[in-house]
């Protein structure tokens, strides 16, 4: 059996209410032995009842997001303080829905990862690359331009407080999930690429998202360059979610 542990990462996105949660917890049963750092992001006014919850299953909690600034008359943000003041953990920075929808890039991005370290929150940084953008030929200039990102981060023992998930955009809730071969050869990318840039001895570890469900999430973790998932659509579901921790 093997002993590698991970970082499983439910993200809710903008799905499960109140009523939601509960059933969902009503109904999980976690693996009895489960090694992995399991964490759940939901929306923002369910962190607080979630923590509840989530406590009696050794389940941490993460945000969607956080603002980009400190604090002050930002009206509808949210801050990485008031987040880390209430017991989260980790805070996802980056998603494609968030650079698709709401137009976040490199600079901004930037800002909220140093924001969230500064206050003490570890970091899930999100890349990935569209369909177009393989096709062209464009990956590994994709994503080194989004690991720019990574350079707000200005002090070496913050690197211990982050994860990277490769979220190929073309996985994302599309069923198609990417083969061993190409999760292989693009995490093994990112593991040079990252520590050339950033002149670090060992890599963060690199989770996959995109499709990750009950039935490919075994083959996937047995990947040495696999550190865990970011699992939207499956982790609604509590059996799903509780069968994706149960990885070896
Ligand atoms: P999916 O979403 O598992 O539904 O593809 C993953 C994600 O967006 O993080």
């Amino acid at each position: 059996m093997s002993t590698k542990t991970g970082t499983i990462v439910a993200n809710w996105k903008m799905n499960m209410n109140l009523q939601h949660m509960h059933d969902f917890f009503h109904q999980l049963k976690m693996p009895s032995q489960n090694k992995h750092r399991v964490l759940i992001a939901p929306q923002a006014p369910l962190l607080v009842p979630l923590k509840e919850q989530s406590t009696k299953h050794h389940i941490g909690l993460a945000s969607q997001n956080c603002s980009s600034e400190t604090k002050g008359a930002y009206t509808g943000e949210i801050s990485a303080d008031v987040l880390s003041s209430i017991g989260v953990e980790f805070v996802i920075l980056g998603h494609s829905e968030r650079r698709q929808y709401f137009g976040e890039k490199e600079d901004i991005l930037s800002k909220k990862i140093h924001q969230a370290l500064l206050s003490n929150l570890k970091v899930i940084y999100c890349i990935g690359e569209s369909l177009e953008q393989r096709e062209k030929n464009a990956l590994s200039e994709t994503l080194t331009l989004q690991l720019s990102a990574l350079k707000s981060i200005t002090e070496k023992s913050w690197w211990e407080k982050v994860v990277i998930a490769y979220e190929p955009v073309w996985a994302i809730g599309t069923g198609k999930v990417a083969t061993t071969e190409q999760v292989k050869e693009v995490h093994d990318f990112l593991q040079k690429t990252i520590m050339t840039m950033f002149n670090l001895k060992s890599c963060p570890p690199i989770i996959y998202g995109g499709s990750v469900n009950a039935e490919n999430a075994q083959s996937l973790f047995t990947l040495d360059s696999v550190s865990g998932f970011l699992v939207g659509g499956a982790s609604l579901k509590a059996h799903d979610f509780a069968r994706i921790c149960s990885v070896q």
